[in-house]
């Protein structure tokens, strides 16, 4: 359904707001049940239409989700598997579904996966997953749209793979595979982010045995057999500074429960040098900024530990109100800055150039009607719409769904006037 929210650009706003279980953390979590035939149960887990969609998947293949108060714990279980084979007509809705391959490929020895396409952010290519699986003895054969894998006749190899880039999907993928397969694998130039140890930490309280998750090389040895567990999953960093950027945009102050600064630190020290204050509280982390525009700041955008790149976005419709002059560089992904032009409709000053966008701060924005292309993009438009003047309109919010959890009903919790309105059917 193509719903919409109306955004009332008003005044400072102030209050608390709760931050929810990491949506990328739970979407490489959920395919870890494919490693055992014994229940893994998620706690603090985020109600998203992502986490259905994944739900979805791993149901097709026989896998029982329990999905229990109101959608924060995953009660899991792989044991009656039905079948190995991951259908287009899932994967198209979700590129994270490819995080399925390298469980059923390291428990059954074979698996089919359908390629993801690519998405609004990029071509988004799966090659450093395969090349990781191929270098574990897998034989790998693409058609009619599918991956079809097959392990070696004693199951996968421990390997060295050294990534050419930074993945955190690959590093994944590649980390559950590990964990079953016969000897030592090494992972280098992997991804850090805190996602990735929570897997890490996850998968040891199923009996894996790995080392230096946060470190970019990580070590396993494979074991037999993996047993299950229960693990809550890490607070959602992508959320957290989404909202730690209210005060800086409107003015206020809001404290983000169950933030930690850890999860955030390039991004904490952008707000410091913006002018935002940023403190770490007993319950999470309090934003806060009271009087006139922030300073325009450089972003780069880099893999873990570096400013995330999912939070790009939101960091330009900040940037569009700051004193000064910005420059932001997407160097992840090759087409994100599609939040620019619908930014510029609110009267932003935005330059694009391949992968760099330089951002003139205005005195205030104007409400307008704009749309949502992409999830991150979609926050960023209601972050700019309840910064400016008038009354703005996003469509195709479901966009949002996949990333934001009641996120009408928390931003009017800190005072922000905004309501969701059903698109009316077109033969109503
Ligand atoms: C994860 O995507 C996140 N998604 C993304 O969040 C996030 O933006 C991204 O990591 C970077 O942090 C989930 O965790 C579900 P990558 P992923 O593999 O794993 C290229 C959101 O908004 N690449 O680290 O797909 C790729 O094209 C989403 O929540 C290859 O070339 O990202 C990109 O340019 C958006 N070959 C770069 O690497 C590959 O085999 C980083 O991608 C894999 C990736």
């Amino acid at each position: 359904m193509m719903d919409q929210i109306i955004v009332q650009g008003g005044g400072a706003l102030y209050g608390e707001i709760p931050i929810t279980g990491a949506k990328n953390a739970c979407l490489t979590l959920m395919p870890a049940t494919l490693l055992t035939d014994e229940p893994l149960t998620l706690t603090n887990a985020p109600r998203l239409s992502d986490i259905t969609t994944m739900t979805d998947l791993l149901g097709s293949l026989g896998a029982e989700v329990v999905s229990m108060q109101d959608g924060h714990v995953l009660a899991m279980s792989s044991h009656d598997l039905t079948s190995q084979t991951a259908d287009y007509e899932i994967v198209r809705k979700m590129r994270a579904s490819i995080l399925v391959l390298g469980p059923l490929l390291a428990r059954f020895g074979h698996a089919a996966v359908s390629l993801p396409g690519g998405c609004a952010i990029g071509a988004r290519p799966v090659d450093l997953h395969l090349k990781a699986f191929e270098a574990m003895g897998a034989e790998l054969d693409l058609r009619d749209g599918y991956v079809h894998a097959k392990a070696p006749a004693g199951g996968l190899r421990g390997a060295v793979i050294d990534f050419p880039i930074v993945s955190v999907g690959a590093t994944e993928n590649a980390l559950m595979a590990a964990t079953l397969a016969k000897g030592t694998t090494v992972l280098k130039n992997a991804a850090r982010e805190p996602e990735i140890v929570d897997l890490a930490e996850c998968l040891r309280r199923m009996g894996a045995q790995i080392e230096g998750e946060a470190s970019g090389t990580i070590t396993i040895q494979g074991v037999d057999a993996l047993h299950g567990a229960t693990h809550p999953v890490v607070t959602d960093r992508i959320e957290l500074g989404t909202y730690m950027l209210l005060p800086a945009i409107c003015g206020g102050e809001v404290e983000c429960l169950g933030g930690r600064l850890d999860l955030l630190e390039a991004f904490a020290a952008k707000l410091d040098e913006a002018g935002v204050s940023v403190t770490q509280t007993e319950r999470g982390i309090k934003t806060s900024h009271k009087t006139g525009r922030v300073r325009a700041v450089d972003v780069i955008t880099e893999p873990f530990p570096g400013f995330p790149t999912d939070l790009q976005a939101q960091m330009m419709a900040l940037m569009c109100t700051a004193e000064g002059t910005s420059v932001l560089e997407e160097k992840i992904f090759e087409n994100r800055f599609m939040h620019a032009p619908e930014l510029s409709r609110m009267g932003a000053r935005i330059e694009v150039h391949g992968g760099h966008a330089t951002v003139h701060g205005v005195d205030k924005l104007r409400g307008a009607p704009v749309m949502a292309t992409d999830l991150r993009a979609s926050i960023s438009l209601i972050l700019a719409g309840l910064a400016a003047e008038g009354e703005t309109v996003v469509s195709r919010v479901y966009h949002l769904d996949r990333g934001y959890e009641r996120v009408v009903r928390k931003l009017r919790g800190v005072g922000a006037n905004l309501k969701r309105i059903k698109e009316a059917h077109p033969d109503e």
